[in-house]
């Protein structure tokens, strides 16, 4: 199987690929990244300034093995509760028992499709996963109708690194180091393949912010993480 180009066939592919690595996705995830990830994703939720609303009912969309979910839920003060939507059953699964004593709902749900009324959230977070969502644009424009007016939506996701020696030991990790150990460890090499491909194919910084803008957000700023390597952006509704 390939990365696919875009719309249905993007989405089944994205859907697949994460439904077969899932086993192995948290161990891989944390050992691919050294670990940082888990700082990257308490910066993001601190974004959400939960403390605006600590009784709200919050939306980690492309939930994955719900490590974000598991982390807003246990943030001190909080007191809400955290609706986890992802389309790979799988990925849910493999993380159900990390938020079992947490008001965490896991739900499988299209991105592009909420089965969430709108204008009932109170914050919403996606992490290394609006990448993935086969149309971007309509992605960005359904996580505003549900957010209500004001709540905030915080995209965590990899970004390219500005400065060229960074950029090209980066570039070396990415496309070489990366799909290898990926590939061998959970037995399904396209898959790590296709994860520097995506991060090639999103928009740039500065894109995203604008795409954001057009989705209907206000307030919209980015801050790159780690010399670039990642970049935290957020806007409200
Ligand atoms: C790289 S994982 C990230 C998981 C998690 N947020 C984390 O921080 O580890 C991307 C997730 O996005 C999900 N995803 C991609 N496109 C989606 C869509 N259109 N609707 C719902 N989930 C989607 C995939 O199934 C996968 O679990």
């Amino acid at each position: 199987m390939r990365a696919a180009g875009g719309g249905a066939e993007k989405s089944e592919y994205v859907r697949k690929t994460f439904s077969e690595i899932a086993p192995r996705y948290d161990l891989l995830n944390h050992l691919l990244s050294l670990n940082i990830d888990r700082g990257w994703r308490r910066k993001a939720i601190a974004e959400l300034r939960l403390e605006r609303k600590p009784r709200g009912r919050y939306l980690d969309l492309c939930a994955g093995t719900l490590d974000v979910s598991q982390m807003l839920a246990s943030t001190s003060g909080f007191d809400g509760s955290v609706i986890a939507a992802d389309f790979a059953e799988p990925m849910l699964r493999a993380g159900v028992a990390k938020v079992s004593s947490l008001p965490v709902s896991p739900v499988t749900a299209d991105a592009l499709r909420l089965p969430i009324e709108s204008g009932s959230m109170s914050g919403a977070i996606v992490a290394f996963g609006i990448r993935n969502v086969a149309d971007l644009d309509a992605g960005l424009r359904e996580v505003h109708r549900v957010l209500e007016p004001g709540a905030r939506f915080v995209i965590l996701e990899f970004s390219t690194p500005r400065s060229p020696l960074i950029n090209t030991a980066y570039q070396l990790y990415f496309n070489h180091v990366l799909p290898t150990i990926g590939g061998v460890i959970s037995g399904h090499p396209s898959a790590y393949k296709y994860l520097p491909k995506s991060v090639a194919n999103f928009p740039v910084a500065e894109d995203l912010a604008q795409r954001m803008r057009a989705a209907g957000f206000n307030s919209v700023s980015w801050r790159p993480l780690t010399l670039g390597i990642a970049a935290i952006h957020s806007g409200e509704s």
